[in-house]
């Protein structure tokens, strides 16, 4: 039955198509929605112990319960479907799957996480959805980061052998691994700032984390081949359209500096076997990148299925001089300790116009300028958006959230994937973070990404209009060019 809020907004002569065979999806992360965190095996990870200790996360929030997912995931796939999604991103915890594993060995697998996971693959066969596993996101098992986390190697070893486990029980029923998501985010957040777990604040680690990321996405991209191999193997990366408004040869350098910190030294040694030499030179105060050795970027260097593109807003920087207080609007969480690594006469300005929740600067256009710029340096890639999307403070009135901005930013950023693929991007998917509101890692869940509404007291899932908006435009398969076909119901 179509309910009045479920009819379609007419595509017609206002809406724009995608082309045939383009997926749609939305994503969540296992930390971020699944709960249950002691049961079923599961030991701490990085992140239970970080939102566990008292003034990391906003009001204490902490992902035990979170979206409850892991007991009412069938209950969730429903809705899914009810949404029409095509395909859905989910992550796997690591800690429910070896639960025992130390720097050493992996210890024994745990029947019943991936049984976990095995069951929701089922559930979203059966409802049509095909899933895409990241087997990385962000929540490491603490017995490793007990023994260094990602300043450590043998991370990188027990990773792989973790991915080969997965991809083997699911492999049968799953065409998509994504190895690790933002590796950016794990090492510069969570060695260098500290606002993310581990909740460490030293360049030199995060450098070094950097360096085992790459090699444990190798590693595992190699394994998962070696397990499933009919699978896709991707690599989902937050990568920056990074500009400057300034026009000296100083912020130009900002700008190089910047793009090799954040995009450059993941792209080049995945897709090209090297790291870059001025990111190399701009960090030897910090590292001698002595931790790289010999075969490393052979291992790191592996074919790539397709690079996974997560983007919700651009950064601008220009120098700093260093005679006002330095400009940090980078999106990236407040902390005395820079996550730009050498990078001390970079600073990123507050830019007029709007914002989300986040306080992140809305401009479409970067999604475009950034899969267009990956299309001509690495032409033939294939690129899936693994998410994008937006938070916004939503309020549940009657039974319905009217959330026009959040419909607003994905019909534009939407529209903005289209110019790119009409420009030659081979775009070949959109997945919406998120699905639900969930634990915002360190904002807890004071922020609100998700297309559908979770009330954390009662666990009631309310779809927003961006979610019956979303759920238009993968019928049509196309994206509305008017503001008019903004709001249904
Ligand atoms: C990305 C993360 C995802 C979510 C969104 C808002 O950096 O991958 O888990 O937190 O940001």
């Amino acid at each position: 039955m179509t309910t009045t809020e479920e009819r379609p907004t007419a595509p017609s002569a206002t809406a724009r198509a995608f082309p045939p065979g383009f997926v749609w999806g939305t994503a969540t992360a296992a930390y971020q929605v699944e709960g249950a965190a002691a049961e079923g095996g599961r030991t701490p990870s990085i992140w239970d112990t970080y939102s566990h200790t008292p003034g990391r996360v906003v009001g204490g929030d902490t992902g035990d319960v979170a979206d409850d997912h892991y007991h009412r995931f069938r209950e969730d796939v429903a809705l899914m479907q009810r949404l029409g999604m095509a395909s859905y991103r989910f992550s796997v915890a690591w800690p429910r799957i070896t639960p025992q594993v130390s720097a050493d060995a992996l210890g024994p697998v745990n029947a019943e996480g991936l049984a976990f996971y095995s069951a929701l693959v089922d559930e979203l066969l059966a409802a049509g959805i095909e899933p895409a596993v990241t087997l990385y996101h962000w929540d490491l098992p603490q017995a490793l980061e007990d023994a260094g986390g990602w300043t450590s190697r043998r991370t990188a070893e027990r990773f792989a052998e973790y991915a080969e486990v997965v991809a083997a029980a699911l492999g049968d029923r799953v065409r998509t691994f994504i190895t690790l998501n933002e590796p950016w985010c794990s090492a510069y957040l969570g060695y260098a700032s500290g606002v993310h777990a581990p909740g460490r604040t030293e360049p030199a680690a995060a450098l070094a984390a950097v360096h085992h990321l790459n090699l444990a996405h190798g590693l595992g991209a190699a394994a998962v081949r070696r397990a499933a191999p009919g699978a896709r193997v991707a690599l989902t990366l937050n990568l920056a359209w990074v500009r400057t408004e300034g026009t000296t040869a100083a912020d130009a350098d900002a700008v190089r500096r910047v793009d090799g910190l954040q995009n450059r030294v993941f792209l080049d040694p995945v897709l090209r076997g090297r790291y870059p030499d001025d990111v190399l030179a701009d960090t030897a105060g910090v590292t001698d990148w002595s931790f790289v050795r010999d075969g490393d970027l052979d291992l790191i260097h592996q074919p790539l299925d397709a690079l996974g593109v997560n983007y919700y807003s651009p950064t601008v920087v220009r120098a700093w001089d260093g005679t006002t207080p330095r400009a940090e609007n980078d999106g990236h969480g407040a902390s005395a300790h820079s996550p730009w690594v050498a990078a001390q006469d970079v600073e990123f300005p507050e830019l007029p116009g709007d914002k989300t929740a986040m306080g992140w600067s809305v401009d479409a256009r970067g999604m475009t300028e950034l899969l267009l710029r990956l299309h001509r340096e690495h032409p033939g890639l294939e690129l899936i958006v693994t998410e994008n999307g937006a938070a916004y403070d939503d309020v549940v009135v009657a039974g319905r959230v009217h959330d026009v901005e959040r419909t607003r930013y994905l019909r534009d950023h939407l529209a903005a994937v289209l110019d790119a693929v009409e420009a030659g991007a081979p775009v070949t998917g959109y997945y919406l973070w998120s699905f639900l509101d969930n634990f915002e890692w360190s904002y807890g869940f004071s922020k609100r990404f998700g297309v559908v509404h979770v009330d954390y007291t009662t666990q009631q899932r309310t779809i927003k209009d961006s979610g019956y908006w979303y759920a238009s435009v993968v019928r049509a398969h196309a994206v509305p060019a008017t503001d008019g076909a903004l709001v249904t119901g």
